[in-house]
C-alpha cells in the first residue's frame, strides 16, 4: 500500500478508536466535530490518497483532496458538560483588590533591567524606569508591590540606596548570586515606580541583619511630614511630600533565610518592631493606617501560626499586627527543582496543577488556627509569595530564578486566584512571585525587548474581580483522570462589581476536551454577555520576543436565553465573561 493511503487508513481508524474511548477529535491530525451527527471535517490540507489501489477488495478513488467530508448516521459522543448555578443576589466577602498584588525583589533581572535601566539608557524611560514595563503594568491596576524582598529584605540597608546616584556605595547581593548592586534603584526610585504604575508600597523591613532603629528611621525617611532631619533629607532627594506606605512586612521567612529564628525569638522582635517602627504620614494616622504584617509559615505545619496568633490574642496596647504572611509555591516534584518551565509534557501539566491545588488545603489549615484565636477575622492571611517555581532555564544564572511562562502558568494562576477569592473573608492580600523576569513573572525582558506572559493576561482578565463581591457558584467540577492523577475538570468564580455587572470566570483544566457550559443565573436578568478566553495550541505554549502573541486572550461568544447562559469553553482555557443586566 502506498504511504499516503496507510496514513489515511490509520487516521480514520484512530478517529474511530478515539471516539470509542471518548477522546477529543480536535487537534493535530485535524478533525473537528460538527453537530451531533457524525460529520467530521478533516482539515489536514495536504492530506491525499496517493494512488488508485485495491485494498481489501475495495477500489480506492485516485487522489481525494481534503477538507474531506465524512457523513455517517452514527451519533457523536457529546463533549463534556458542566452546569453552573449562580444566584447573583447572594453576596459573599469582598474580593480584596490586594489579592492581585505583586512581588518585586532585588533578585536577578527583577529590578535591574526589568524596571530600572537608568536615565541615560537608550531604552525609553522616565527617570530611569522603563516606559514599556510601566505601560504594561498600568493595565493590570497592580494594587500593591512588595519590595525589596524576600530573603533580600533581611540583608538590605536602606541608607545605601538614597542620595545622589553617583555617591551610593556598591554592595554585594549576597542572597542572590553575590552580584554587585549599584544601589541605583533605592527607596525614591521604588516610590517613583509605584507612582508611575499607580500602585501602593508594601515594604519589608530588615529584621534579620538590621535593627529596629534602622527600620524606624527608614519609615521616618519615607513618611515624615514634619521638618525632621530625615524629612529634610528626603526633600533634598527630590520628594518633600511624605510617601504613602500601605503595608509593612516585619521580616521575611524569619524561620529560614530571615535569621533562622524560633517562633519565640521572632515574636520578641515582632513586638519591638511593631511598636517602634512608625508610619508618620499624617494622611495615614486614622482610617488609612499602614497595615503591619508578621511573618507566618512557608510550610503546611501550623505551630508557627499558633505561636503568633496566641501571642496576638494576648497583645496589649504596645504592639499589634494586621496580617500574617504565608508563602506557598507550586514546586511539582519538590526540591531540588526538576520541573521544566517550557517543553514539558501533558503529564507534567497534570502534576503541576495537582500540586497547585494544594493551596486550598494549605490555607484551610492556617485558617483553622487563626479562627480559634481570631474568630472575627481581624488578622488577614497574606499569601505574599506564591506561584509556579520551576528549574532555572538552561544557560541562565541559577541564582536569578529565570523561567519561561506557559499556558500552564496561566491556568495555575487562575486556579490560585479562585482559591484566594473563595477564602476572601480571611485571605485579603496575595503577591505573586515575582513581577518581572523572576519565577512566575508577568513580564520578561531582554535588554530593550519585552514580552507579556500568559500570567500577565490572566491578571488582566481578572482586573474586574478587584474589590468585587464574591457570588457563590454551585457546580459539579467533574474529573479528568490520566496516569494516576485526577484533576477537577472545571473551576469557576463569580463576582458582582460596584456597577452591578456580574463577572463569571471558567477554567477548563482538561487539556483535551472542550466543555459545554450551561449557566443558570438567578437574582438578575442578563441582557448582554461579553467574554474573553485564553488558550493556546499546547499546554506548554509560551510567548517569546519573536512570537509574543501565541498565548493571548481572544473574544468568545455565548448565548443568553432567559436565565441561561450557554457557551463552550476550549480545552486548557481560562474564560471571563461580563454579564450586564
Ligand atoms: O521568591 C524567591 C524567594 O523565595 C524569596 O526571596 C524568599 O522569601 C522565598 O524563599
Amino acid at each position: 500500500m502506498d504511504f499516503d493511503l496507510l496514513t489515511a487508513a490509520a487516521v480514520l481508524y484512530s478517529l474511530d478508536l478515539r471516539e470509542r474511548f471518548r477522546e477529543p477529535i480536535i487537534g493535530p491530525g485535524g478533525c473537528w466535530p460538527s453537530g451531533t451527527t457524525r460529520i467530521l471535517l478533516c482539515g489536514s490540507a495536504a492530506f491525499s490518497l496517493g494512488a488508485v489501489m485495491n485494498f481489501a477488495g475495495i477500489r480506492f478513488i485516485h487522489r481525494i483532496f481534503l477538507p474531506l467530508l465524512l457523513v455517517s448516521t452514527v451519533p457523536m459522543m457529546a463533549q463534556e458538560k458542566a452546569h453552573l448555578s449562580i444566584d447573583a443576589s447572594k453576596a459573599g466577602a469582598k474580593i480584596d483588590r490586594n489579592l492581585f498584588g505583586q512581588f518585586a525583589e532585588n533578585l536577578g533581572h527583577g529590578l535591574y533591567e526589568g524596571i530600572w535601566v537608568g536615565p541615560d539608557s537608550p531604552i525609553p524611560n522616565t527617570r530611569g524606569i522603563r516606559k514599556d514595563v510601566v505601560t504594561a503594568l498600568q493595565a493590570l491596576k497592580v494594587p500593591d508591590v512588595r519590595w525589596p524582598g524576600g530573603c533580600f529584605a533581611d540583608e538590605y540597608h536602606w541608607r545605601k540606596g538614597v542620595g545622589p546616584a553617583g555617591q551610593r556605595p556598591a554592595t554585594l547581593n549576597s542572597t542572590w548570586g553575590g552580584v554587585v548592586d549599584t544601589n541605583a534603584f533605592g527607596t525614591d526610585e521604588f516610590m517613583d515606580f509605584i507612582q508611575q504604575i499607580g500602585s501602593q508600597a508594601y515594604v519589608s523591613v530588615n529584621v534579620g541583619s538590621g535593627t529596629p532603629q534602622e527600620a524606624a528611621e527608614w519609615l521616618e525617611y519615607m513618611t515624615a511630614a514634619a521638618p525632621t532631619a530625615l524629612q529634610k533629607e528626603r526633600a533634598a532627594n527630590g520628594h518633600p511630600e511624605p510617601y504613602k506606605v500601605g503595608f509593612m512586612g516585619i521580616g521575611n521567612e524569619s524561620w529560614s533565610c530571615g535569621g533562622d529564628m524560633t517562633a519565640d525569638y521572632y515574636l520578641a522582635q515582632l513586638k519591638i518592631y511593631s511598636h517602634f517602627v512608625r508610619n508618620m504620614n499624617p494622611a495615614q494616622q486614622d482610617k488609612n493606617q499602614m497595615l503591619k504584617i508578621a511573618v507566618g509559615p512557608g510550610f503546611p505545619e501550623t505551630e508557627w501560626t499558633e505561636a503568633v496568633m496566641k501571642a496576638w490574642k494576648q497583645h496589649d496596647w504596645s504592639w499589634d499586627i494586621d496580617g500574617l504572611s504565608v508563602h506557598w509555591y507550586t514546586t511539582p516534584g519538590g526540591w531540588p527543582l526538576s520541573m521544566p518551565s517550557s517543553g514539558f509534557s501533558v503529564d507534567d501539566y497534570d502534576k503541576t496543577l495537582k500540586s497547585t491545588l494544594f493551596m486550598d488545603d494549605f490555607l484551610r489549615k492556617q485558617e483553622e488556627v487563626m479562627d480559634r484565636y481570631d474568630p472575627q477575622k481581624k488578622i488577614a492571611l497574606v499569601v505574599d509569595e506564591w506561584g509556579g517555581w520551576y528549574k532555572a532555564l538552561p544557560g541562565t544564572n541559577e541564582h536569578f530564578l529565570v523561567q519561561q511562562n506557559s499556558l500552564r502558568d496561566a491556568i495555575l494562576a487562575s486556579l490560585n486566584l479562585n482559591i484566594f477569592a473563595r477564602h476572601a473573608d480571611r485571605v485579603r492580600m496575595a503577591n505573586i512571585a515575582q513581577m518581572i523576569n523572576v519565577i512566575q513573572a508577568m513580564i520578561l525582558t531582554d535588554k530593550e525587548k519585552m514580552v507579556l506572559t500568559p500570567t500577565y493576561y490572566i491578571f488582566k482578565m481578572y482586573v474586574p474581580f478587584q474589590d468585587a463581591t464574591f457570588v457563590p457558584v454551585d457546580f459539579d467540577p467533574g474529573t479528568v483522570h490520566r496516569d494516576g492523577i485526577t484533576l477537577p475538570r472545571v473551576d469557576a468564580l463569580a463576582a458582582k462589581d460596584a456597577s452591578g455587572k456580574l463577572w463569571l470566570e471558567i477554567t477548563n483544566l482538561d487539556p483535551e476536551k472542550p466543555v459545554e457550559i450551561d449557566a443558570e443565573i438567578a437574582g438578575m436578568t442578563i441582557k448582554t454577555a461579553k467574554g474573553e478566553t485564553l488558550t493556546a495550541p499546547a499546554v506548554d505554549s509560551v510567548n517569546t520576543f519573536t512570537a509574543p502573541g501565541t498565548v493571548a486572550p481572544k473574544p468568545i461568544s455565548a448565548t443568553v436565553k432567559g436565565d441561561r447562559l450557554a457557551l463552550t469553553v476550549e480545552p486548557k482555557s481560562v474564560t471571563v465573561f461580563a454579564l450586564e443586566p
